[in-house]
């Protein structure tokens, strides 16, 4: 059986990481506008990298949980592909073999200039420069609004193959991710959706399991 499982905030909750939408529609007390956009960055760098520091440090501090857990249990059992919308680190560090970061990642620095990426420092500001063309125009490499996700036709290619589409932890707002689901379907697969509440594109699956992410995900796991 392939699986292909796509995850969002929701599975980092758990482990103390805040997910975006909060009812306040504040992201840790900024407009997602304000700080995760190419317009912001050039706007305001020195803010954004400020709020990436936070966001990197919050997720080094942060610890995987049963949920993340469960998911590398699940590739080491079957042929899983596993693609996050987080820029956490949680699946690798709860074992996960191989992960699609299809937003990006906090831990990784990418220069604007000349598209060089590497490793981040901890704290990234205005003055750190590429080590590749020395350029001043490092930025955390994340996909913001406006930008073109990573790995768009791999993960189309494994949502043709699989027989399985799960979507743990994802609001189903931010396209093309919350299109996935309607993918999956077309391609005869079998869709669950594993939420602490339905989504916006809850009707798109077959299945709903109800729940915190480290309550509902080890038992599905162990049910495949
Ligand atoms: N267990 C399971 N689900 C949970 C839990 C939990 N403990 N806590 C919250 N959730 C659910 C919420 O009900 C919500 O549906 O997780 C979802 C989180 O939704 P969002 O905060 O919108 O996060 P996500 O879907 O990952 O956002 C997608 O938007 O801001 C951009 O690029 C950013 O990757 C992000 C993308
Ligand atoms: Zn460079």
């Amino acid at each position: 059986m392939r699986i292909t499982v796509l995850t969002g905030a929701g599975i980092s909750a758990e482990s103390g990481l805040r997910t975006f939408r909060a009812e306040d529609g504040l992201w840790e007390e900024h407009r997602l506008e304000d700080v995760a956009t190419p317009e912001a960055y050039a706007r305001d760098p020195a803010l954004v990298h400020r709020f990436y520091n936070a966001r990197r440090a919050a997720a080094a501090a942060a610890q995987p949980n049963a949920a993340h857990r469960a998911l590398a249990d699940l590739a080491r059992k079957h042929d899983v592909t596993l693609v996050t919308q987080n820029v956490d680190d949680l699946h690798e560090r709860g074992g996960a073999p191989y992960v699609i970061h299809m937003h990006g990642r906090l831990n990784r620095a990418l220069c604007a200039a000349c598209g060089h990426r590497w490793p981040s420092p901890a704290v990234m500001d205005v003055t750190t420069a590429c080590p590749d063309c020395g350029s001043r125009s490092a930025r955390p490499d994340v996909v913001w609004f406006g930008e073109m996700p990573y790995d768009l036709d791999d993960i189309t290619e494994e949502l043709e193959r699989a027989d399985l589409f799960a979507a743990i932890g994802t609001s189903g707002n931010v396209y093309p991710a919350a299109g996935f689901v309607r993918m999956a379907r077309q391609f005869r697969a079998h869709c669950v959706e594993l939420n602490l509440d339905r989504s916006a594109v809850s009707s798109d699956f077959q299945e709903h399991l109800t729940g915190p992410a480290t309550e509902i995900v080890p038992g599905w796991v162990a049910s495949l």
